[in-house]
């Protein structure tokens, strides 16, 4: 370990020569076997990590010298390169950024007083320049030895978290443990990308075990895997490290540096012409499933968009994409999972997304096919009405550009909270094959026409035939056209031309609402 008291040199060229080894022994990390150990494990090491994520020799190191001021219990003699984090600023495609990078080999990445002061620092640099922050965790938490002083800085950290959030875009990567409480701060940043060589939880399993009785692998628990699919924590899962880092870097190009900026236009396809395919994804028929994605890949730039938490909530899909060459995030039912109804999971994940989007200007877009709620008593027991809220309370408070269309059903309460115009849609549109009503036409008919129904001589027959009266009445375009709630129905080859146009003519929309502290979203 670097050593704390040297014998200065008499020269110049000495003392660089001092300098050149003191900084080999602090990027030594904890030693060269832990080092190899990392290795074995299949992960990077801190600086790795850094190097592979910024521009070639773009890293700025701030902080390699820092140490911390106080005797570590049992540890009288301690030095602690970087103090077990390696922070700075550098370059991403010649953007700015803020890093840090736990050091697991330093104490396990363990997190004390000068550790989080360290990553408290380069996050509020990263406010004052407006520049993004990525942080990659691979620690043990609270450094042991040094107690309050540990927890102490935790809790700066995630005060620095929230401070940041809403100003300048916050990227976690999980890339090794992260367990307790420390779990607390990349849940406060705006995406977790994990690895599957990581495991994060509050209470490993050996403590469930202990409280509860009940077995689980540590990968069952937190692995990556378990959290895309089933607790939902997480954005992102990375096979290794340098997945994690390619979808990071994907992930920053769609996003501006901070919130008082607009992403950068990247690669633009000014190619609107009618993609006539998109007439033959859609089944007319109501309860036929499809792939909503096969619709997003035919409107945006190049068929090119990433999917954020593609693996839970599968029933709605959210993913930045471009029309020529100008960020948006796209909101899109999933007719082929659970014919696409909004449940709890959906109404979340759909709502963080539009947080996002609207913190950092960048114009939603939505593609509606949704028949409704998801009925249930433990939806309800579950809070699908306070859940469901969050939607409908995201779309109406965002300013940004909104653009609607109507693939096909619109029902309800979950076509307003689709954003329809009166949640703030500045332009809507929709396919002739929408049915936008109150409710599909053969529970419409149940309701109204019962008593008909009941006295008909053939109840079926009636049945069906005010069923059929009812959807050529009430579940087509036209009716919400003639009110005003679509601005028009429009072929659906020329989706791609009609979204970009209104990208377009909203990109210089300016909206206000009511000065307050800050509203209070259900949760
Ligand atoms: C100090 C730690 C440490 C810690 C690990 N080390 N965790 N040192 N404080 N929290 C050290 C080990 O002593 C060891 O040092 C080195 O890091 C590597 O650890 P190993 O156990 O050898 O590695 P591995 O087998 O891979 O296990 C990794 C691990 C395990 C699963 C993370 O180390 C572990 O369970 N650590 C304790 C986790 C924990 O309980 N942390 C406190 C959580 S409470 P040497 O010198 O042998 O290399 C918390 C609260 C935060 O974090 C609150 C915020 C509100």
């Amino acid at each position: 370990m670097a050593n704390n008291n040297i014998k200065l040199a008499d020269s110049m060229a000495e003392r660089v020569e001092q300098l050149a080894e003191q900084r080999h022994i602090i990027e030594l990390g904890g030693g060269e076997s832990r080092l190899q150990k990392q290795r074995e494990r299949g992960k990077q090491t801190a600086r790795e990590r850094i190097d592979n994520l910024l521009d070639a020799h773009s890293f700025d190191e701030v902080g390699a010298f820092r140490k911390h001021r106080t005797t570590l219990f049992g540890m009288d003699k301690a030095v602690i390169p970087a103090d077990g984090v390696v922070t700075g600023r550098g370059t991403i495609f010649g953007r700015p950024v803020h890093v840090a990078s736990q050091d697991f080999t330093v104490m396990g990445g363990s997190a004390g007083e000068t550790q989080s002061t360290k990553v408290v620092e380069t996050m509020e640099q990263a406010l004052l320049t407006g520049t993004p922050f990525l942080f990659f965790y691979d620690s043990g938490g609270a450094r042991i030895q040094e107690g309050i002083d540990s927890l102490s800085g935790y809790g700066k950290m995630f005060f620095a978290n929230v401070k940041l959030s809403g100003v300048v875009p916050q990227i976690a990567i999980i890339a090794g443990p992260c367990a307790g409480g420390a779990s607390y701060s990349p849940a406060l940043t705006d995406f977790i990308i994990m690895t599957k060589k990581a495991h994060m939880f509050i209470t490993g399993p050996a403590v469930i075990k202990s409280v509860t009785g009940e077995d689980v692998t540590a990968d069952q628990l937190g692995g990556a895997d378990a959290h895309m699919t089933t607790s939902g924590n997480i954005h992102f899962v990375a096979e290794d490290d340098d997945a994690a880092v390619l979808i990071a870097k994907k992930l920053l190009s769609f996003l501006p540096q901070n919130n008082t900026e607009e992403a950068a236009f990247v690669n633009p396809n000014n190619d609107v012409s009618p993609c006539e395919e998109l007439r033959d994804i859609v089944p007319v028929e109501g309860t036929k499933g499809y792939d909503v994605r096969d619709v997003i890949s035919r409107i945006v730039d190049w068929g090119d968009y990433l999917e954020v938490k593609a693996g839970w909530a599968t029933n709605i899909v959210t993913a930045f994409a471009r029309f020529n060459g100008r960020t948006v995030g796209v909101v899109a039912n999933q007719p082929k999972v659970m014919s696409g109804c909004l449940d709890i999971d959906a109404s979340d994940k759909a709502t963080e997304f539009i947080n996002f989007c609207d913190s950092f200007n960048i114009p939603l877009v939505q593609l509606v096919d949704v028949p409704g709620f998801l009925p249930g008593v433990q939806q309800e027991y579950g809070g699908i009405i306070r859940h469901g809220a969050k939607m409908l309370y995201a779309y109406s408070e965002a300013t940004v550009p909104k653009v609607t269309v109507v693939l096909r059903k619109a029902y309800g309460g979950s076509y307003l909270a689709m954003c329809n115009r009166d949640l703030g849609a500045d332009a809507v549109y929709a396919w002739p094959t929408a049915e936008i009503a109150v409710m599909g036409a053969d529970g419409a008919a149940n309701v109204i026409f019962r008593r008909e129904i009941d006295a008909a001589e053939d109840p079926a027959a009636t049945r069906a035939e005010k069923i059929e009266e009812y959807r050529n009445a009430f579940n087509t375009p036209y009716v919400a056209a003639a009110r005003g709630q679509v601005d028009d129905v429009i072929d659906p080859a020329d989706t791609r031309r009609k979204i970009t146009a209104a990208l377009e003519m909203y990109a210089t929309k300016r909206q206000t609402r009511p000065a307050k502290k800050h509203g209070n979203m259900p949760c």
